[in-house]
């Protein structure tokens, strides 16, 4: 770990600098869960290349050689390893920022997998693992940060400046067949985001969330290879650049955006609404009156329904 001064409007506490201190996070303090690999891993390194020191967190081992990655290239981070599905160990990843490097300013979630079946076939702890490594590890970290910004928020009587930036996934649009959990749980993490940012606001919390595409250990089969020269679309590096933009000051006041993120593309995604709104004529609706109006203009093809076909979701990139 290395010393440093915290800046002059650090008011969510000090913290070590990154390389030398420098660089546009230098004083703040980040905590991203998943970083063993992957974009998690991509993330710490982004984050602590411009500045800042960085809790590492991971269920795997490799979460320490990020942790020693950024320590031996100038910079400072932490390893603690745990399941972010406990509330436990989301709350010790805040308490560790402060204890290391005497504050707390950004929250990147990434941490977790995936378990694909089909609904009919889907073992109940399946569905339990999955909600609860990305449902319910963002909720807990959220819930530690929250609070703590809280506390610092009154302490200094007015807002601390401080960013959550959550990874949620287009299959929570797309719900494909053979991930009911997981999308499921990443619309639950969006609807998190959503909240948190409503939530934090007043306090000078900002909270977005990116639906990543990259080639890591859990994409190896969706991506083709990576080119064998030439920039890479599916490199996790690019999602890294704008998950440390979104976490940092610069991207103020942006809150409560959902971004699908890759290559040089970032997708905005606007938010749903009311397509069209049908009245029963009396009281009350009749199975006979829902037939003729809404049944029988969804039935001729007037709504397509909520779920997004892939084509919607095209970005002008490869
Ligand atoms: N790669 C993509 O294209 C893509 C697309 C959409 C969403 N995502 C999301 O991005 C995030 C990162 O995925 P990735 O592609 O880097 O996958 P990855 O498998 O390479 O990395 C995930 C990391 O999370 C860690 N992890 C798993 N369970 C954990 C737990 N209980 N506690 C702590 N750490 C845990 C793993 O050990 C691993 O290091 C995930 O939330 C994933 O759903 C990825």
């Amino acid at each position: 770990m290395s010393g440093g001064a915290a800046t002059d409007r650090d008011d969510t506490g000090g913290g070590a600098g990154g390389p030398a201190g420098r660089g546009p996070l230098a004083g703040r303090v980040a905590v991203v869960t998943g970083a063993g690999q992957g974009l998690g891993r991509a993330e710490a390194l982004a984050l602590a290349a411009a500045g800042a020191s960085v809790i590492v967190n991971d269920l795997a081992e490799s979460v320490a050689d990020t942790a020693e990655e950024i320590n031996a290239s100038g910079g400072a981070a932490l390893a603690m390893r745990g399941d972010i599905g406990d509330w436990e160990v989301g709350a010790s990843l805040v308490q560790a920022a402060v204890d290391a490097f005497g504050g707390f300013h950004i929250l990147v979630n990434n941490a977790g997998f995936i378990r694909d079946r089909m609904l009919f076939s889907l073992p109940e702890e399946d569905w339990d693992a999955v909600v609860r490594v990305h449902l319910r590890g963002h909720a807990g970290t959220s819930r530690a940060a929250m609070a703590y910004w809280r506390e610092c928020s009154k302490a200094v009587g007015g807002p601390v400046e401080a960013s959550v930036v959550n990874t949620t996934s287009e299959s929570f649009l797309l719900a494909p067949p053979g991930q009911p959990n997981y999308a499921a749980a990443k619309a639950g993490v969006t609807a998190l985001t959503l909240s948190t940012a409503q939530g934090a606001a007043r306090y000078g919390v900002r909270a977005n969330a990116v639906a990543p595409r990259a080639r890591t250990a859990m994409t190896s089969a969706t991506f083709r290879p990576a080119p064998a020269e030439g920039p890479d679309p599916f490199a996790p590096e690019h999602v890294a650049t704008v998950v440390t933009w979104l976490a940092s000051p610069a991207s103020a006041p942006i809150t409560g955006q959902v971004l699908i993120t890759y290559s040089t593309h970032i997708g905005v995604l606007a938010r749903p609404r009311v397509e069209a709104v049908y009245t029963a004529s009396g009281d009350t609706w009749t199975a006979d009156e829902l037939s003729k109006t809404f049944g029988a203009e969804a039935r001729a093809g007037a709504h397509n329904g909520y779920a997004v076909p892939p084509a919607e979701l095209r970005l002008n990139g490869p």
